[in-house]
């Protein structure tokens, strides 16, 4: 299913047109489908039927409570690294016990609440954590159920920014240890050990790597039960890529279905961490033009956009897609399509093919992802509005931050 798709000469989100969001929502605009998320979700789910598992989503990929409600009326677990991720999951309806909680840089105080509401596991990244989170559950008198996320040192083959496994990074503990830190995990009374994880990277175009990494996680899982150490789940993580332009990465069930058939005749239930796989293809960010400026060495589009909104491109030089919402007839330039923000690096895409005038419309393709997520008040500018359309019905799911919210904490000082 296509959920952005021309219709009459204009770009539609399911059923409502896009010009007709930006008239009623103004721009820039994040714009969602909600059809997409769902039937991304179920790719997974829907693989790992007749199983134990848990398909958690990446929060960190798109955390807007309306799109997090999507994913909990389906039965979704969450993936969350802070307290403000839990907190917004339990305000989406998501369910406590189907919550894994990542990050290397747990504080006591979100450990405190994680125990409280009782998630279904601690992705715990190193000897210290371990440690800490004994702590913490004593103070409390319960028991904390724990992974250790384990860094199993294979090569991701994806940008170093989002590549994780690999001994230099600063996740997960070193596989060659891990033996150790779980039998100090297994004589800590006020955990449990109940799992295994990792996390190798992101925007994974193959499979082999994740298999690379599942071998070696099963092998530490023989290792373990031999020294009596039982593990009920293993957490393979998130990181399956999507299609920006031309890539063709493996479909969620393909991926699933190969870790099944590894996994055959073991007792272990499967966890997942989609992020990007769930949302990216699901968003379009929704810009107009502001200028069309032509210099004797480029011609530039000045858009509503910039990196404060999405910083993609900025960051990892990530290249994705730029289309007319309502491609007109013409001679078609090389636009580099800038944003008004005063830094050389504030591009969405460079030398992009584009027939254009002044106030059209254009979709930022595969922007459900890391995009209004990772967006910031850089020069003072609002935040995006973000909409979630439903079939022909459009919800306004993050209104317009306005100017005077951006300071509204901020003090002058006493006379
Ligand atoms: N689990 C853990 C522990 C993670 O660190 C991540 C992503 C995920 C799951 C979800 O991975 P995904 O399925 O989305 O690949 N801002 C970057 C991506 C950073 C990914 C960080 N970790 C980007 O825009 O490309």
């Amino acid at each position: 299913m296509q959920p952005f798709d021309y219709r009459d000469g204009q770009l539609f989100a399911e059923g409502v047109s896009l010009p007709a969001l930006a008239e009623r929502f103004g721009t820039p605009t994040y714009v969602y489908s909600r059809a997409h998320i769902e039937a991304q979700y179920r790719a997974y789910a829907d693989a790992l039927a007749g199983m134990e598992h848990l398909v958690c989503f990446a929060v960190k990929a798109n955390s807007n409570l309306g799109v997090l409600n999507v994913l909990a009326r389906l039965g979704a677990g969450f993936d969350i690294v802070s307290r403000g991720e839990l907190e917004r999951v339990l305000a989406a309806g998501g369910t406590p016990a189907k919550i894994v909680f990542s990050g290397v840089g747990k504080s006591r105080d979100d450990m405190r609440r994680a125990l409280e509401v009782g998630v279904h596991c601690f992705n715990v990244e190193s000897d210290v954590e371990l440690e800490r989170l004994q702590e913490v559950a004593a103070e409390l008198g319960v028991k904390a159920p724990v992974s250790l996320r384990v860094n199993p040192d294979v090569d991701a083959q994806t940008h170093p920014y989002i590549s994780t496994g690999l001994k230099e990074n600063k996740f997960g503990i070193s596989i060659d240890i891990a033996e150790a830190v779980y039998a100090r995990a297994a004589e800590l009374p006020n955990l449990e050990v109940v799992g295994v994880d990792c996390h190798i990277g992101s925007q994974l175009t193959q499979l082999e790597p994740f298999l690379d990494a599942l071998e070696r996680l099963l092998a530490l899982v023989d290792r373990l039960a031999a020294r009596g150490i039982a593990i009920k789940h293993l957490d393979l993580g998130g990181g399956l890529g999507v299609r920006y332009r031309d890539e063709q990465p493996p479909l969620a069930g393909d991926y699933i279905a190969a870790v099944r058939e590894r996994l055959a005749g073991r007792e272990l239930a499967l966890v997942f961490e989609p992020g990007r796989s769930i949302v990216a293809n699901a968003g379009v960010l929704l810009t107009r033009v502001e200028y069309l400026k032509h210099t004797e060495h480029k011609d530039f589009a000045v858009i509503d956009a910039a990196m404060n909104d999405l910083i993609r491109p900025a960051l990892y030089q990530a290249w994705m897609d730029i289309v007319p919402v309502q491609p007109r007839a013409g001679e078609a330039r090389p636009y580099d399509l800038v944003g008004p923000i005063c830094e050389t690096g504030d591009f969405l895409g460079k030398d992009r093919e584009l027939v254009l005038a002044e106030g059209d419309l254009l979709a930022v393709r595969s922007a459900g992802a890391y995009g209004f997520v990772m967006s910031s008040n850089y020069n003072t500018r609002g935040r995006a509005a973000e909409v979630l359309v439903d079939g022909e019905q459009a919800h306004l799911v993050r209104r317009r931050e306005t100017v005077e919210e951006l300071y509204a904490g901020e003090s002058l000082l006493p006379n």
